[in-house]
């Protein structure tokens, strides 16, 4: 007997009915392309969420993965470019190379140091935009969690750089802490954030913070166990995890003991989507709660 009950199986059926519409589908010779580029690349949930927008708003498209070796970017993306795709979204571990290899960038990609979107123009020239920032903000908005205020953000990595800046764009006061201190002041000066704590003195601080925000790899599935003592929060924080595997991270399982508000990352990856996918198809696509499930299910 499935354990799962009723709500997973349900998302299982959401998902194979989705499946099942996608395989009706038809690439043809009209079909507009774009796809999304790692090394490894199986892991992407991309294809699976732009082929259900592209189902969705019967837009005659298609999104395909793309492994490409770190020092092959530079060729796939001219090839791809030149093979008529729309653009492309990077995943790891080719966000900060392909820096270097944009003709043009926007502001997002410039602030964030990191390239997540691209998009091929039409007079042949490569676009960066980075919209994991703006995705991890139009997820707290998209929850009710308005970001304001002060706000600690533990880590220092590439995601962090993107969340710092897009917090510090909404107008938030913005602390990073990270294990290693010389990147949290490094990341500090390079967004003009405002301060900066050393990694053991957070849980004692936290009593000044309006929303707390988890960019470090802890707590994700097969990272080990992370404990975070939230001891000293004060009632109102908000706490939001970019880690979504699992759905209930080591953290906002703390937050939901002491009686929390907890937004989990899954919603980040859906939000983020939506720039590229509008870039490419011509189409704004609505995260919903079908979006949602279809993610969901796919966990
Ligand atoms: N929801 C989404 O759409 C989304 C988007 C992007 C990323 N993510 C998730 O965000 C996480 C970070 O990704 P990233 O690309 O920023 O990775 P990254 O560049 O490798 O940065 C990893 C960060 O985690 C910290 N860290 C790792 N192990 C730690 C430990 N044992 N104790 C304390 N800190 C530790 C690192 O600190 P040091 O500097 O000291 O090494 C660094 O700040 C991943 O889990 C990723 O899946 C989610």
């Amino acid at each position: 007997m499935c354990m799962g009950g009723p709500a997973r199986a349900s998302a299982a059926d959401r998902l194979g009915a989705f499946l099942r519409d996608a395989r009706l589908m038809p690439i043809r010779g009209t079909t507009r392309l774009a796809g999304v580029i790692g090394w490894p690349v199986k892991h992407s949930r991309s294809p699976l969420l732009h082929n259900h927008w592209c189902a969705h708003y019967a837009i005659d498209g298609a999104y395909v993965p793309l492994a490409v070796r770190p020092d092959d970017l530079g060729t796939a993306l001219k090839g791809l470019c030149a093979a008529g795709f729309a653009g492309v979204n990077l995943t790891i571990p080719h966000k900060e190379a392909a820096l270097s290899l944009m003709d043009r960038m926007d502001r997002s990609a410039e602030r964030a140091g990191a390239v997540n979107t691209v998009v091929f123009a039409a007079d042949g020239e490569t676009v960066g935009l980075c919209s994991d920032g703006t995705g991890f903000v139009a997820n707290l908005d998209a929850h009710g969690v308005s970001p304001k205020g002060r706000v600690l953000v533990l880590g220092a990595g590439g995601a962090a750089r993107a969340v710092v800046a897009a917090l510090l764009d909404r107008g938030c006061e913005v602390t990073i802490t990270n294990r290693t201190a010389a990147r949290a002041i490094e990341l500090r000066e390079a967004l003009d954030a405002h301060d900066t704590l050393p990694w053991d003195a957070w849980p004692e601080a936290l009593g000044d913070f309006d929303l707390l925000v988890n960019t470090t790899s802890l707590g994700m599935d097969g990272h080990g166990n992370a404990v975070f003592d939230l001891g000293q929060a004060s009632s109102g924080l908000s706490v939001a995890d970019i880690v979504y595997v699992p759905r209930q991270t080591p953290l906002l399982a703390a937050a939901e003991a002491r009686g929390l508000r907890g937004v989990n990352g899954l919603g980040m990856l859906a939000h983020q989507a939506v720039i590229g996918f509008e870039a490419w198809f011509g189409v704004r696509p609505d995260v919903d709660a079908a979006t949602m499930a279809l993610l969901d299910a796919d966990l």
